[in-house]
């Protein structure tokens, strides 16, 4: 397979030419199914999006384009990201009509803000800071303008992520919020508006208050991206924030183990209930690299993240390694993707920013 890029998708093409539309005359490729391929190594996206009515024939059609797409010499994965009608954005939020498909109400956008994409989780503790953090950065080093939102008010990790946790965001005379800026990235955290560590009581209408605070009334200024590190979990306070905001799609950061299927699938439905699309599910603390002979010992049973990613047909954004130099960045306050942007996290980060970017520009 020769290594252009333009050639496999040319290829790619036209193995999916071959396969027809079921009730019309034409084919998946000329009707419109398959919106975009996308490919990396060898490695191959499709973004395909079926017409309203032809719920019975998707399964059959998607494993055809599986089986075509990797029989082609020289590819070795086949992800197939099912675009789901976009969610209404309303002309005026205050009215708040969903257009035909949409699932939510008073979906808006922020001003000057070009892309939302939400960092969540199944559960708690796997990673979703320190990978919200690092894609931040990552996109941020790709040379978008951009911006991260800690929605966790109930255990904001940004500021100490960061090395910010004794700024202190002011107020303008608009009544609106200044960012905190940091390392080129405009930061908001309900940690910065704490004077210490100690646990905070929100409850449910504090917290949907607050939050739509930091979306709307923070001077994000113009941003290519917002990423925003949800709380963990896929409950009502993370549905009201994935509702209330055009999203560009959701990235879902999930542990190795066998029990991230589950996890995957509830970020997956969440995101799903309210037709944002997937980019992709990233598995953390994949295994140990060890630090004097470079071998990785898996510590869960492994490969969790990625089957998940697999069996609902998402992207797989790729592996981090468990590693002290990520566990230590997230108490220095210097996060990996600053300190060694070659590192594991590091590499694994700048690839599936790619991959993100890319798919965010195909919508
Ligand atoms: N790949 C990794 N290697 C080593 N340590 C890691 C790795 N990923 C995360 N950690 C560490 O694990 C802890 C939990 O990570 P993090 O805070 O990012 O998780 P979270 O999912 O956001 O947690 P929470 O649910 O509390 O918001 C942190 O101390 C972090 O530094
Ligand atoms: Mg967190």
């Amino acid at each position: 397979m020769s290594s252009d890029k333009s050639v496999v998708v040319a290829a790619v093409n036209q193995v999916l030419e071959e396969i027809p539309l079921p009730g019309t005359p034409t084919n998946i490729v000329k009707s419109g199914v398959i919106q975009r391929v996308i490919v990396q190594q060898g490695e191959v996206t499709i973004v395909v999006q079926f017409p309203a009515g032809l719920t019975t024939q998707q399964g059959s059609i998607s494993e055809q384009i599986e089986e075509r797409v990797r029989a082609i010499d020289g590819i070795e994965k086949v992800t197939l990201l099912h675009r789901s009608e976009a969610p209404a954005k309303p002309q005026d939020p205050a009215a708040g009509a969903p257009g035909p498909g949409a699932s939510v109400v008073g979906v808006q956008d922020i001003p000057g803000v070009t892309h939302v994409i939400a960092v969540a989780s199944g559960k708690g503790g796997v990673g979703k800071s320190t990978v919200a953090v690092n894609l931040a950065l990552a996109l941020l080093a790709r040379g978008m303008k951009t911006g991260l939102l800690d929605a966790d008010v109930y255990g904001p990790s940004t500021p100490k992520m960061l090395g910010t946790e004794d700024a202190r965001p002011r107020a303008t005379e608009k009544e609106t919020i200044l960012p905190i800026e940091v390392h080129g990235l405009k930061t908001m955290s309900i940690g910065y508006m704490l004077e210490d560590d100690s646990p905070v009581i929100w409850r449910g209408p504090m917290v949907t208050g607050l939050l739509r605070q930091f979306l709307f009334q923070v001077e994000w200024g113009q941003l290519d991206y917002l990423v925003l590190d949800l709380p963990p979990g896929t409950g009502d306070a993370q549905l009201t924030l994935v509702q209330s905001i055009s999203l560009a799609g959701g990235v879902i950061v999930t542990t190795p183990q066998d029990v991230a299927l589950l996890d995957v699938q509830r970020g997956i439905q969440m995101f799903q209930r309210t037709s944002v699309p997937i980019l992709g599910v990233l598995e953390n603390m994949s295994g140990f690299e060890c630090a004097s002979c470079g071998q990785i010992t898996e510590i869960f049973r492994g490969g969790g993240g990625e089957d998940a990613a697999k069996r609902y047909q998402v992207p797989f954004l790729g592996k981090i390694p468990l590693e002290p130099s990520t566990a230590l960045s997230g108490d220095s306050g210097q996060p990996v993707m600053l300190t060694q942007p070659g590192g594991a996290l590091g590499s694994v980060m700048t690839s599936a920013c790619e991959k993100i970017v890319e798919l965010v520009s195909a919508r």
